[in-house]
């Protein structure tokens, strides 16, 4: 037997605990395996593997049944209650070739968010538009309706919000202002698919068109990159599909400049078997962030608000007095795992220097980032692990002896 073998097995008997990882996918995966190896293995014996260039949704080749792509998009969009569904190569892919849909280009400006994954704002970017930012809202960490609203100007071509850990963002003020301005709304809701906004509105159905991601860790997660842009807007889905298969109308005919952004046939397959648990997983997030609201509410900490319409890709709680790392490190010892998202704001990242911003431009945005914190929040977190966690942050703030007030 290997001596380090050993002292793991020596040290795993001497101190027993429950380890809480970030992320434990081949557990969330177990219950559903046989339907995923059964999808792949349909996708492998199939002989096709990538989406048919054809651009319409209703005129696959005759030659072919209905792809893993088409069928995954008939079935989301079926799910998430809106009339096309364009599957694409990745969140990031979906917002580009949504703004590219919308015409986003050099000299316009579009209004965003300067706390989220830099996805949101590189859109933009690339396409040679100016982000500009607008300070978030300080409870709920998504865009202030109000300010947004109130920045509208003559070469806004558009506004993208971000559904930031699940949240639906608040949109009444701005999603008029909007339409009375003729602006299309995007939302990027990479975090939040199936969440419903305070009004009853479910995040991708509130703008014009909405990007999500199925990065492996999203609540819909798929086993490698995906995406796909959901919309009411026909003329706006057509586009996309034309984007993502390099603007080609048949097969060397391009009549205009896309990219590679189509979704693959394997992807579709297994997001197909995953999709019909996405209520079920929802829930149970729902379950695991109730339990941290109520066993946490009287710490010196920042609690996400208590939404029911969240759906709890992440749970982000808000540390005082400059504790983060010390938090972070005290639980990173009882082997619970956690992670700062974002710790710098976009308007701070180097790659906008050529804005102009400095520190002090957007103090929401900044404070947030220098005091957020995620606790481990997933669908298969078992009782003793969200104990643990509970106990872990309790045991903090008792030792450094905070004062609730
Ligand atoms: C808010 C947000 N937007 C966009 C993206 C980009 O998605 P993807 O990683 O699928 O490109 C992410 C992924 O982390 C995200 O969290």
């Amino acid at each position: 037997m290997k001596p380090v073998a050993l002292d793991v097995w020596a040290r795993r008997r001497v101190v027993p605990r429950v380890a809480v990882p970030a992320q434990d996918l081949l557990l969330h995966h177990a219950p559903i395996a046989g339907d995923l190896q059964a999808a792949a293995l349909r996708v492998l014996a199939s002989g096709r593997y990538i989406l048919p260039a054809s651009p319409s949704p209703s005129a696959p080749s005759s030659s072919s049944p209905l792809s893993e792509v088409r069928a995954f998009e008939d079935e989301a969009a079926h799910a998430l209650g809106v009339a096309h569904a364009v599957g694409v190569s990745s969140g990031t892919d979906a917002l580009l070739a949504m703004l590219m849909a919308a015409r986003v280009g050099a000299g316009d400006e579009v209004i965003t968010t300067p706390f989220s994954f830099i996805a949101s704002a590189a859109a933009i970017a690339r396409l040679g538009a100016r982000p500009v930012f607008v300070d978030i809202d300080p409870a709920t960490l998504t865009l202030d309706p109000e300010k947004a609203a109130a920045r509208i100007g003559p070469r806004t071509k558009a506004v993208l919000i971000v559904h930031l850990f699940g949240r639906a963002a608040r949109t009444e003020a701005l999603a008029s202002a909007c339409v009375a301005r003729h602006i299309p709304l995007f939302e990027d809701a990479a975090q939040a698919i199936g969440a419903v906004d305070p009004a009853g509105r479910r995040a991708g159905t509130i703008g014009s068109a909405a990007a999500l991601s199925f990065f492996p860790t999203k609540n819909l997660g798929g086993f490698g990159d995906g995406g796909m842009v959901i919309t009411d807007d026909p003329a706006l889905a057509a586009a996309v599909r034309l984007l993502r298969t390099h603007g080609a109308t048949a097969k060397f005919h391009h009549t205009t400049i896309g990219g590679n952004f189509r979704l693959d046939e394997l992807q579709a397959a297994l997001l197909r078997v995953k999709l019909p648990h996405l209520s079920a997983w929802t829930q149970a997030r729902r379950r695991v962030a109730a339990s941290y609201l109520e066993a946490l509410r009287d710490l010196p900490l920042g609690l996400p608000p208590a939404d029911a319409g969240c759906v709890w890709n992440q749970f982000v709680v808000r540390t005082p007095d400059g504790c983060r790392d010390d938090l972070a490190a005290h639980l990173a010892d009882q082997g619970i795992s956690t992670a700062v998202y974002y710790p710098i704001p976009l308007h701070l990242q180097p790659c906008f220097a050529a804005l102009g911003h400095r520190p002090g431009d957007f103090p929401v945005a900044e404070q947030a980032a220098s005091e957020v914190l995620a606790l481990p929040l997933y669908p298969e977190l078992t009782d003793d692990q969200i104990g643990a966690v509970v106990d872990a942050v309790r045991g903090f703030f008792a030792r450094v002896r905070f004062s609730a007030s």
